[in-house]
């Protein structure tokens, strides 16, 4: 049997870990070994957002590199087709298995499909119902023509049925992503928080603030086309975050490089250079993330998968969008995740009510840390 795993992106790499250890770890224990061959598309390609995610993870260096690198949409989707296809032509492999919501997602599936082999997809039904969202795009093409859909919990699993897909092709496996906070979660408990802001300070022309406890901060994450791409959506957010968050408490902003690249096209940068109560950050590795997001007092963000570790870690988390693909996090299922869309008055309220919060680490069925297993036995065990 013969697997092609594909990453792309840095959420995918989270992903593909506790994915590629079980495969290992059945390599040694069964008789029936699987060729496993792991494609990176190359949409990321720095050190920072993808080569320390494969070190501390202990990813595997990928078999083959795709190099497709930044562009359109259109671009990225295309050249990994035409390079990806190339692969499958080379490899033959029985099984292409996809993760998340990436470019790489649907691009690989559409490929794989194409060429007639069969294609699982972990992190399947997930739904935002906001098709202006790429990721969206790329989830319910990915879902409807896969042949084996994993979902990380039942209401993604409803939300397949409810599109006519067959119960055979469906299966809740739970959120392999949380297998690697599991892993990881010793490890990052470690670190130190000042050493951590040392190594990835932006704004190092302020003095380090020594003489702070850095058991208080807030965090801020953004990256959506949808808050960095407009000026007149990023300007009033930094403005609230100068005005309100940095007069409450110390704010640690880790800077996603299109954030960074937009801030400084609408000359928002310095702006946010200058003020004692704000660390700008370089993109974090996974474990100082994780670490940073179990000191956190609240954490400010338009990602998906913080808003699931947030759960897991009990972390209040104001999420930055007016939609989420991920309703199992939001405090109407018992999470601990509220949308606050990219509504000024909207987030001020949150913030505020959320200022109040304790720490309160939520159990979501099956994320368990065990993912990766009974996604592979549910690979192995398919029959169409
Ligand atoms: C992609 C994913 C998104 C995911 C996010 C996490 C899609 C459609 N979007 O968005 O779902 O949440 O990754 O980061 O696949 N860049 C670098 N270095 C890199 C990679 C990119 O500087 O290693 C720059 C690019 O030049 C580009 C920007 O970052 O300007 C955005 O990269 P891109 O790959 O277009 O998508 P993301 O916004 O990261």
């Amino acid at each position: 049997m013969k697997f092609i795993s594909v990453v792309g992106a840095r959420p995918n790499f989270m992903k593909i870990a506790p994915f590629v250890k079980a495969v290992f770890s059945h390599n040694i224990h069964s008789k029936n070994k699987i060729n496993h061959l792991l494609v990176h598309t190359g949409q990321h390609y720095d050190d920072r957002m993808s080569g320390t995610f494969f070190e501390q993870l202990e990813i595997p260096e990928a078999d083959i590199n795709l190099g497709v690198g930044s562009g359109s949409h259109s671009e990225q989707v295309g050249k990994t087709m035409i390079e990806f296809e190339k692969v499958l032509k080379t490899e033959k492999p029985d099984w292409v298995i996809v993760v998340g919501d990436v470019n790489a997602t649907l691009a690989c599936s559409v490929t794989a499909k194409k060429e007639n082999i069969k294609c699982c997809h972990i992190e399947a039904g997930l739904r935002s119902g906001d098709i202006s969202m790429a990721e969206e795009i790329n989830r319910l093409v990915t879902d409807r023509i896969s042949d084996l859909l994993l979902t990380p919990d039942i209401i993604a699993s409803q939300n397949l049925r409810q599109e006519g897909i067959p119960d055979y092709r469906i299966q809740f496996v739970g959120n392999i992503m949380i297998d690697t906070l599991e892993t990881n979660r010793t490890k990052a408990g470690k670190l130190n928080v000042s050493d951590i802001l040392k190594k990835n300070m932006i704004n190092n022309s302020l003095l380090f603030p020594k003489n702070k406890l850095f058991n208080d901060f807030v965090v801020l994450t953004l990256h959506r086309p949808s808050n960095v791409d407009k000026k007149e959506v990023l300007e009033p957010i930094v403005n609230f975050v100068i005005n309100e968050v940095c007069k409450e408490r110390l704010l640690f902003w880790t800077l996603h490089p299109r954030t960074r690249k937009m801030l400084e096209a609408f000359n928002l940068f310095n702006k946010i250079l200058y003020n004692d109560n704000l660390i700008l950050l370089e993109p974090l590795s996974y474990l100082e993330m994780l670490k940073i997001n179990m000191e956190a007092r609240i954490i400010l963000t338009d990602s998906g998968g913080l808003q699931e570790e947030c759960n897991v870690l009990g972390t209040p988390c104001i999420t930055l969008r007016p939609n989420t693909e991920r309703p199992v996090t939001l405090k109407e299922h018992g999470g601990v995740s509220v949308l606050a869309g990219n509504n000024i008055e909207n987030i001020k309220k949150e913030f505020y009510s959320s200022l109040k919060e304790k720490r309160l680490p939520r159990h979501i069925d099956l994320w368990d840390g065990h993912t990766a297993e009974r996604c592979l036995k549910a690979i192995l065990d398919f029959k169409s």
